[in-house]
């Protein structure tokens, strides 16, 4: 039976790839910040993963002496570690880029077979943004590495727009630009089967989305038409929203990468090829009942 380490397995995707992994026969272990953590089921229905991996690893990426032993006996490594939102102590070199820098060395000595690495769709044409460079700084490492290796490169995930509908039953619903831009979501279990078909697969990179296309005014119409609300919409100008970001950079770093990331995503279509069942109509339904 072949041994995987799921890094990042705490997060939406992380535990739909334990889960995967799971149902396709391999032994796994999961590297956990937080043990508590892995025992309550993640973010918009993403299922708990101390009982359904067979090991749970305590370790904080970040930290070396933490996960010396994170690789020992593993045949695969399968990373979804990653700082999706500020948290005022890391940045997203630490993290995206050290972080996984320091579980490929411990993969390398420990003679680990392959590498699945989750970095973003279309990363050259937002290298202006820090997360996606810390991303891709670690992905020249890994291929450069003597390791197999595969990058995984998806859209957005439905964890992203799961607070859509909740946000129109408020009463009303902010976006940056027109909302023109095009994109095709994907949910994270259809995005696992993508990863786990990657360990036999032999492509180095992986474009990945959700099976139906959608602009971004679409999704808030779907929203507003399941959440049976009347919302007030709040379209925001790029240039007043490029203007605020600017300003954010003066006094907080973090929060304006997040933001440059929201800005620059307003801007530009991202469809990638199109894989997985899981439609949003189904998705938002399920949100309403949160
Ligand atoms: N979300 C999207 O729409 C999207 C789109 C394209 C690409 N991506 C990329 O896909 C990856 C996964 O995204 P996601 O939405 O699943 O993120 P997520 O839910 O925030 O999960 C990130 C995982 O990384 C773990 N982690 C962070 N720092 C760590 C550390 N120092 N040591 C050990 N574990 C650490 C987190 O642990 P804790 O649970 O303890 O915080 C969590 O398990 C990210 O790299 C992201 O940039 C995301």
């Amino acid at each position: 039976m072949k041994k995987v380490l799921v890094a990042g397995a705490t997060g939406y995707l992380g535990r739909y790839a334990v889960q995967e992994f799971k149902n396709r026969g391999y032994w796994v272990r999961a590297l956990v910040r937080n043990p508590e953590k892995a025992k309550q089921p993640g973010p918009y229905f993403a299922p708990a993963i101390d009982t359904l991996a067979d090991e749970v690893f305590v370790g904080d990426a970040t930290k070396p002496d933490t996960i010396a032993e994170v690789c020992s006996g593993i045949d695969l490594v399968f990373s979804s570690l990653g700082m999706i939102k500020p948290d005022f102590v890391h940045s997203n070199f630490d993290v995206d880029y050290q972080g996984n820098l320091n579980i490929l060395n411990l993969a390398l000595k420990a003679g680990v077979k392959k590498f699945i690495y989750v970095s973003v769709f279309d990363a050259h044409r937002m290298m202006n943004i820090p997360n996606v460079q810390a991303h891709e700084k670690f992905v020249k490492e890994l291929q450069a590495a003597k390791i197999e290796s595969a990058v995984i490169r998806p859209t957005g995930y439905f964890s992203e727009i799961g607070q859509f509908v909740a946000r129109t039953r408020k009463g009303y619903m902010l976006w940056v630009g027109e909302g023109y831009q095009r994109s095709n979501p994907i949910h994270g279990a259809d995005l696992a089967k993508v990863c786990v078909d990657a360990v036999d697969g032999t492509e180095r990179e992986v474009g990945v989305g959700g099976p139906e296309v959608y602009t971004y005014r679409e999704m808030v119409d779907l929203a507003i038409e399941i959440g049976g609300t009347d919302p007030i919409l709040l379209p925001l100008p790029n240039w007043l929203v490029e203007g605020a970001v600017a300003v954010t950079g003066l006094f907080n770093r973090d929060v304006h990468d997040v933001a440059l990331f929201a800005t620059n995503l307003s801007k530009m279509d991202i469809v990638a090829p199109q894989h997985g069942t899981h439609r949003l109509r189904d998705f938002f339904t399920q949100c309403k009942a949160l």
